[in-house]
């Protein structure tokens, strides 16, 4: 048996105008019709034994999720809230405990919420190409052949064979600098982590234990005096926010002896900024991807998404993005900078 468990807790602040605390990217319809959490549970559906998923969000995001998952007509496992974000190790802790009080111990397919796979038949075949790896202990990663020195991404060198398609991890290095970065993508034997996982959720729980038992007690505690509210589960507040904040990357993933990683090339995606959907939309014969009324001339490589009619004349690699209440105008290779404007934003209240 599989259990998604959906992450759907991040902010996205690059995705700025549009993604904002209220309605972050994974809420919205940025790559497909969809929205990027619809996407997500859409995918998981034909996997064979699989259960509806399991999502953990922040409290104020709970109506957006009931929502969404119900216009598509998935009814959750559950939805567990947060009343404070604690990074994703606890997230994925309390998901693991609350499936394991029912008294199975599945797999658990850990998935962000906002990160688009074009081949998702590609990406099934890989969870189950894993599954035998996962149930028999090993902590799985998906890898993904890099193509460049990101440095906000976790890096994985392949060891020995742990199963079918399946190899051991011999390292993981959760976001190196940039040197360092470049030496693993040049030395063509290191993978990204896409940030999606397979693993029993009794393995991950007992892994987290040995490396930070203060998540575990505390997610347990915020879990124990957990209230049930209509079609949500809130996790108590006090203990969850005495949780040590970390991710699964630097609090298990790094740490692991038993973690495994099958290659996935399915046209992956984690939508970090504006370029991503120029990247991944379907551009016209100038190199341009339009969501909305636009009038192009001689304009390439440009992303713009507006709602009202905008007018380009002249422009090369470029992204505009126009919103009710704000416009970004900005170079295509500058839009990581965005979240530093969100940033400006906020301190200027
Ligand atoms: N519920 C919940 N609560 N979800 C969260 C929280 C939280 O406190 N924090 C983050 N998430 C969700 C985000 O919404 C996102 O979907 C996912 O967990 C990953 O979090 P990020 O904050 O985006 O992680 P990252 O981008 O720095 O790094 C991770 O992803 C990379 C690939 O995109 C790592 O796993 C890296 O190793 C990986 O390369
Ligand atoms: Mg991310």
């Amino acid at each position: 048996m599989i259990v998604p468990v959906i992450l759907s807790g991040g902010s996205g602040t690059r995705l700025w105008p549009l993604s904002r605390d209220a309605y972050p990217k994974q809420f919205l319809p940025l790559a497909d019709a969809r929205t990027m959490l619809q996407a997500t549970a859409s995918r998981v559906r034909g996997l064979a034994a699989v259960t509806p998923p399991l999502v953990v969000c922040n409290e104020e995001h709970r109506f957006m999720v009931a929502e969404q998952l119900r216009e598509i007509g998935v009814q959750p496992t559950a939805v567990i809230l947060e009343p404070v974000g604690r990074n994703t190790a606890p997230a994925v802790a309390v998901a693991a405990l609350h499936v394991l009080a029912g008294g199975d111990d599945p797999l658990l397919l850990v998935l962000p919420a906002d990160h688009v796979i074009a081949d998702v038949a590609g990406f099934r075949a890989a969870v189950e190409r894993a599954a035998a790896a996962a149930a028999a202990g090993f902590l799985i990663t998906f890898g993904i052949v890099p193509t460049a020195a990101e440095t906000g991404y976790g890096y994985i060198k392949a060891g020995a064979a742990a199963g079918e398609g399946v190899s051991r991890v011999e390292r993981f290095v959760e976001k190196p600098d940039v040197a360092t970065a470049s030496a693993y993508v040049a030395s063509g034997s290191y993978l990204w982590n896409s940030g999606m996982f397979l693993f029993r959720a009794s393995r991950y729980l007992e892994e987290l234990q040995r490396f930070n038992p203060a998540i575990v007690e505390a997610c347990r505690a915020a879990l124990a005096s957990a209230r049930a509210d209509v079609d949500f589960l809130r996790l108590e507040r006090a203990a969850f926010t005495a949780c040590p904040s970390d991710s699964i990357d630097y609090a298990v993933m790094e740490r692991t002896q038993t973690a495994a990683v099958t290659p996935l090339a399915v046209g992956w995606n984690d939508v970090g900024a504006w370029s991503a959907l120029w990247d991944v939309g379907s551009r016209d014969e100038a190199g341009n991807v339009f969501c909305g009324d636009v009038y192009a001339l001689d304009t390439r490589n440009t992303y713009v998404r507006a709602d009202r009619l905008v007018a380009t004349v002249g422009l090369d690699d470029a992204v505009i993005v126009e919103t009710p209440d704000a416009v970004l105008v900005a170079r295509r290779d500058r839009v990581q900078d965005v979240k530093k404007i969100v940033e400006r934003l906020k301190a200027e209240g």
